[in-house]
């Protein structure tokens, strides 16, 4: 329980997140919002060297004392060589699952000026402003898993699909509600003509849509869905779906806008509690070096202000100082451009 209702756990991790966060901190802070507290913790592979462990239980306090957290990036290589349950991933694995965040929400929209910078052509590029709503805490990646090996000596490999019911529909009601506060078109996403998994979580939505008449609902398989993406985006506004399907559909509706260093991303639990983060990861290719792009994590600090402490005009006051810089021609490498780290920070501060 938070003692305080404006305060926010800040985990930077490893890699380019403490670049990045840095950044997207200096913002927050710019903006003076009365009451607001920043709370750090350690998280990946900076909270392995320091504690030992990815997700130590000091910054699990944290995250629960918090209103909402602003996260980084996790995936230091010099972690590779440590058993699963070690490596710097299972800080976002972990935070995901003890804290209940079961729904991912992605907005996809090109930025004007950049329409000539995505892998669409731009008049299809522009057309995209969507939503996929990801479940994020069932699916294949939690059901019961093993590898075995058979009489004959072959290895075997598993990993159960499952969903219940009442986790389709917690998932369903976030997609339709999003809907409704955007152009009121659903579409979910499954793979009902094969799948028992998918045939139940279409019966589900159907159910959960008699509570929204007024969201227009439509359904398609997945592979559809990933071609339609690429061939005409702009007949999506928003999408709901499972964790794997939304995990590959989520990345490829991210790239049909451009760069990976501008896309933010939220991961809600019921109410109002949520962890926000840039969808890319700790990049070790340039890290230290002041290069990467830290709008993607400044626009999750602007999605943090509006869902979780309902600070609508901060948020809106972040993403239009953002989208200034961007329109005033001032790129990351990840854009083309020169601007480094910092600079794009000072950029967007003298924006807002
Ligand atoms: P990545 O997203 O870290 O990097 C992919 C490419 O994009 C790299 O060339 C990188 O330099 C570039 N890039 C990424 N963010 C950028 C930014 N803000 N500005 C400019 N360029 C940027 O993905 P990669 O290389 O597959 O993974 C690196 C590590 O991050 C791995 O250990 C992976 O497991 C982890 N990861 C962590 C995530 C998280 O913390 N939520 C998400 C995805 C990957
Ligand atoms: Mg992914």
């Amino acid at each position: 329980q938070a003692e305080n209702d404006m305060r926010i756990a800040v985990f930077a991790g490893d890699g380019i997140g403490p670049e990045v966060t840095e950044q997207a901190v200096r913002v927050l802070e710019k903006l003076d919002l009365p009451g607001l507290e920043l709370v750090e913790g350690d998280v990946g592979g900076a909270a392995y060297y320091k504690h030992g462990h990815p997700l130590p239980a000091e910054t699990l306090d944290v995250a629960r004392s918090a209103q909402a957290i602003l996260f980084g990036a996790v995936g230091d290589f010099s972690c590779d060589h440590l058993e699963r349950h070690l490596r710097p991933e299972q800080a976002i694995l972990g935070l995901r699952k003890e804290l209940g965040l079961f729904a991912n929400l992605r907005p996809a929209q090109v930025f004007a000026g950049l329409e000539d910078l995505t892998t669409l052509r731009p008049e299809v590029a522009s057309k995209i402003d969507l939503l996929i709503v990801r479940e994020l805490n069932g699916d294949v990646y939690f059901g019961e898993k093993g590898m075995r090996r058979l009489e004959d000596g072959r290895r075997q490999g598993w990993d159960m699909m499952s969903y219940a019911e009442d986790e389709v529909r917690r998932i369903a009601q976030v997609g339709f509600k999003a809907a409704m506060g955007r152009s009121k078109k659903l579409c979910s996403v499954d793979k009902a003509n094969v799948l028992e998994t998918s045939q139940l979580w279409r019966d589900v939505v159907i159910e959960v849509a008699k509570e929204y008449p007024e969201v227009e609902l439509t359904h398609m398989y997945v592979d559809n869905a990933a071609m339609q993406l690429v061939k005409n985006p702009g007949q999506f506004d928003v999408i709901v779906t499972g964790n794997l399907f939304g995990d590959i559909l989520s990345d490829q509706a991210s790239m049909c806008v451009g760069s990976i260093g501008l896309l933010a991303s939220a991961s809600l639990a019921e109410g109002t509690y949520g962890l926000y983060e840039p969808i890319h990861g700790s990049a070790p290719d340039i890290a230290g070096k002041g290069l990467a792009n830290p709008m993607a994590t400044i626009l999750s600090a602007a999605m943090l202000l509006r869902h979780s402490l309902g600070l609508e005009a901060a948020a809106a006051r972040i993403e239009a100082a953002v989208a200034k810089t961007l329109a005033d021609g001032i790129k990351g490498g990840d854009l083309g451009g020169t601007a480094g780290t910092r600079e794009i920070g000072d950029a967007v501060l003298e924006r807002l």
